[in-house]
């Protein structure tokens, strides 16, 4: 190999970080040939061979014994290569008959991610868990609710905690969809054209535990929507995850000491000793970032790009691997952190004291006295405009002080403004009264368990032997 050769094979080779689907190539490989012996290419014997040498390949790659090399390009080649010198290269040469490595690598990316996607749904949920554990050992526990950030309405943490609980239902959901539409088998489709063999593909797919196969051998090739479907669910879950970081950042400043987080979620400063940094949120937001360039990144390949197979596709890998790394990791982390933190009840409480939240109670009170809520909704800002000045807070009002605004309003005031009561009175399903939010448990625990089935029969059906 003179130097430029080696330069541009260095460039265009893609086992540096392909390797990691070796099993999924070898079980592809192995079902394969299962279809090749069915249509008559290959003989008894000779299916035996080929696949006692795949599987001691497998084992081989499994126990580290194995050096992929470089120059035969891909995981492809090199097993290939590999079953050469396992069985000698008359029979390892019968391998792929009828096969291309365009259709080889669509088959191996859509059996690995099949598997994945059920691991991250299954961290998922383990969050969404200990979302529900807080949410119930605080059922009591009340604090603002924000909107631009300013104290609006008292609500119940359990209340708030649930609403990531639903977000993160909703990233389970989009990831069952993705799992769905990777559960159908591209093999047999060749480099483009189909098999130039009479190969059984429901046969392979039925072995490879797939729903369907691909209607279409050019699309069956050249299609990774899945894959950007994948990355796409994937910056909403890293979205969803920056969303409830940057809250709980938030929480933990000494401004609103809303919640201590465990000292293992935090590190001190090299300079500053009072400090206590909230580093692992801050590096989940970080990473956010970087989740999003995935997809921009493959989204961009794909654009413009023609039918078939083009070298570009290559670039499928490197995203996904560090995709499905930074959300492993940010959800496995993410869990531990909800799981143990602490929610300071009483600087909530406290909080709610300030801010006149108790504003649109009052309006609600003055409309079930018979004024329209407009008006009612002026006569409370006036309410307000009187507290600021004299410096009081709307429970320091006496009835004749509310009178000069409204006469409409008596003694049951005092009982309508309590923090408490106010929480109870959003009534409505979804709202944030104990009945209310005890309901939304009960859903989210069903939902819990519908996913736990779902990982775990697709678990057992896509489990293949060899
Ligand atoms: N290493 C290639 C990839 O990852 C496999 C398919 C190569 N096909 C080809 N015709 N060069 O996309």
């Amino acid at each position: 190999m003179n130097n430029k050769n080696d330069t541009a094979k260095k460039f265009g080779a893609s086992i540096n970080f392909d390797s990691f689907l070796y099993k999924f190539d070898i079980i592809g490989s192995l079902i394969h040939i299962k279809g090749l012996y069915k249509c008559g290419v290959l003989t008894h014997s000779e299916l035996k061979i080929i696949s006692n040498g795949l599987k001691s390949i497998l084992k081989k790659i499994d126990n580290n014994n194995i050096k992929f090399e470089l120059s035969d390009e891909d995981i492809h080649m090199n097993i290939e290569k590999i079953l050469c010198k396992e069985i000698g290269n008359e029979l390892a040469g019968k391998l792929h008959t009828g096969r291309s490595r365009n259709d080889q690598i669509a088959l191996d990316l859509h059996l690995y991610l099949r598997q994945e996607i059920l691991n991250i749904i299954e961290k998922i949920r383990l969050v969404q868990m200990s979302i529900i554990i807080q949410a119930e050992n605080n059922i009591d526990v009340i604090l603002p609710g924000y909107t631009h950030l300013q104290r609006a309405i008292p609500i119940r943490l359990s209340h708030h905690l649930l609403s990531y609980f639903f977000m993160f239902q909703r990233d389970i959901e989009k990831f069952i969809n993705n799992w769905q539409e990777i559960n159908i088998m591209p093999l047999g489709s060749g480099a483009l054209a189909g098999s130039g063999y009479d190969i059984d593909r429901n046969y392979m797919s039925k072995l490879l535990k797939f729903q369907n196969i691909y209607d279409n051998s050019m699309d069956a090739v050249s299609n990774r929507d899945f894959i950007i479907n994948f990355l796409f669910c994937s910056s909403m879950l890293m979205m969803h995850l920056s969303r409830m970081s940057e809250e709980l950042i938030i929480w933990n400043s000494q401004e609103f000491n809303f919640v201590n987080l465990h000292s293992d979620h935090c590190t001190g400063s090299s300079m500053m000793p009072q400090k206590n940094n909230p580093d692992i949120l801050e590096l989940i937001r970080g990473k956010t970032g970087r989740v999003y360039g995935s997809l921009m990144g493959i989204l961009t390949v794909f654009k413009s790009l023609p039918m078939t197979y083009n070298k570009d596709i290559q670039e499928d890998k490197e995203g996904l691997i560090d995709t499905l790394n930074t959300i492993t990791k940010s959800l496995n982390i993410f869990k531990d952190i909800i799981k143990l933190a602490q929610f300071n009840a009483n600087n909530m409480q406290q909080a709610t004291i300030n801010g006149f939240m108790e504003s649109t109670q009052i309006a609600n009170y003055l409309v079930s006295k018979g004024m329209p809520f407009r008006l009612a909704y002026d006569k409370v800002k006036e309410i307000i405009h009187y507290c600021i000045k004299n410096n009081k807070k709307f429970k320091d009002l006496s009835i004749e002080e509310y009178n000069k605004i409204s006469p409409l309003i008596d003694n049951a005031i005092y009982s309508k403004i309590d923090i408490k009561s106010i929480v109870e009175s959003y009534i409505s399903e979804g709202g944030t009264s104990i009945k209310s939010v005890k309901k939304q448990i009960e859903k989210a625990k069903v939902q819990i368990e519908n996913t736990k089935n779902f990982v775990s029969n697709k678990s057992i059906k896509i489990n293949i032997k060899i």
